[in-house]
């Protein structure tokens, strides 16, 4: 290998292990949310780059007609991210300046930065101790004369209380947002998660439950709404300009709207596709993975996940437990640590968004504010739950989980 080979890293760079590296002596790094990817993926990413067709294009078009299908949803548009299709949402919303959007205290900051970053003001509000997921009666208690819009998180892949937040939307005449950036798979009372509010905003980023490398979709109620979103994902040209290059002739395009470049590319749909045909496979892998560690963790110091509501379908994303540190004497921390040294990749899904500095020196929020976030947010750890896990991988979690709190 020469010295300037692509595949040394470079002094500063951060080091990567690579998902099955063998560290000497013992057993592999087991990366948290690891994608499954194979050689069917591979295959499709070399048919679109040998196509040449790299950007937004056919594969793309198929993959919306997929996603679509398989959230019997009537509208569809891929986006570079969930991040995008939040700030694509709120910004076809109307939602700018002077406006309020109420939102959960327990998600990634993805889901309000849309809200800065379209110019209105996020308000977080605390969760239900036992779903983890938002509060509706802490949304009724935020509602002000500014409020627009209410966006729930289906956190970790569990279904929010969409009876109640419908009735909180239709009451005060506020427009509804799902994030769904850990739910592609989740159904409420027989309804696809992202088909009940007027946008659902997916997430295809490595460590989901299917991805693109990075990406995200939209599934929008109406027609003008999708139609909107997909000139606003690309520059606010007018439709089908992604087609300017095609042997259809030389198409002129107008900017007709506001502009963002949120597009999609070929090469991720491609990859998409071929995951999207694998979801169901891998979801009967995780619930076997899931019904394992809560058989084998159930007489550990700690709170094991809710079980799953009547007549709803949890994604089985995040797999999180909280610490006990008064029964255990651990902190979480502590666990983190500990498990790390095995071997074992975590996730700490979240920190509650008023820990954030960001967020106390711009709108004010204290941890206090917001009691049962913070403490979920301070116990909170995400077990590996990625569906190529093995047996033995499952019993490495579980075995270092008993030794962390020993
Ligand atoms: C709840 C939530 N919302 C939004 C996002 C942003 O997704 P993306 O990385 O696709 O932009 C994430 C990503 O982890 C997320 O977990």
């Amino acid at each position: 290998m020469s010295a300037d080979s692509p595949s040394r890293p470079t002094a500063g760079a951060p080091r990567v292990v690579p998902a099955s590296s063998p560290r000497e002596g013992k057993p592999p790094f087991l990366v948290f949310g690891r994608p499954v990817l194979g050689e069917e993926e591979a295959a499709a990413v070399q048919r679109v780059l040998d196509s040449r067709w790299l950007g937004t294009g056919p594969r793309v078009a198929e993959f919306e007609r997929a996603f679509k299908a398989y959230r019997r949803a009537p509208h569809a548009m891929a986006v570079g991210s969930c991040t995008a299709a939040l700030l694509l949402s709120i910004v076809a919303a109307g939602i700018g300046p002077g406006d309020e959007v109420i939102t959960t205290a327990m998600t990634f900051c993805a889901t309000v930065n849309a809200v800065v970053n379209a110019g209105g003001t996020p308000v977080v509000v605390d969760v239900d101790p036992v779903t983890q997921n938002i509060d509706p009666e802490a949304i009724r208690r935020a509602i002000t004369p500014r409020t627009k819009a209410i966006l729930c998180v289906h956190f970790a892949g569990r279904p929010c209380a969409m009876d109640a937040l419908e009735k909180l939307a239709a009451e005060h005449g506020l427009l509804l947002i799902e994030d769904c950036a850990h739910a592609i798979e989740t159904e409420w009372r027989g309804r696809a998660a992202g088909t009940i509010g007027a946008f659902g905003c997916f997430s295809f980023y490595a460590t989901k439950n299917i991805t693109t490398g990075e990406g995200g979709m939209v599934l929008a109620r109406r027609k003008d709404d999708a139609a909107r979103i997909q000139r606003l994902a690309l520059h606010g040209m007018s439709a089908d300009a992604w087609k300017r290059f095609s042997d259809e002739g030389y198409k002129h395009y107008y900017v007709v709207d506001r502009g963002f470049k949120c597009n999609m590319m070929d090469l991720q749909a491609a990859i998409g596709l071929v995951q999207l045909q694998r979801i169901e496979e891998h979801y009967v892998r995780r619930q076997r993975i899931w019904r394992s560690y809560m058989e084998r963790l159930a007489d550990l110091p700690l709170t094991l996940p809710a079980p799953e509501e009547a007549d709803t379908r949890h994604a089985l994303h995040l797999f999180t437990v909280l610490i006990d540190e008064r029964a255990s004497g651990k902190k979480r921390d502590d666990v983190l640590t500990s498990m790390t040294k095995d071997g074992i990749g975590l996730g700490v899904h979240y920190l509650a968004l008023p820990e954030h500095p960001f967020y106390r020196d711009r709108y004010g929020w204290r941890p206090e504010q917001v009691p049962v976030a913070t403490e979920i947010g301070r116990r909170t750890l995400s077990l590996p739950m990625q569906a190529d896990l093995t047996d033995d991988d499952v019993d490495r979690v579980v075995a270092s989980l008993h030794r962390a709190l020993a």
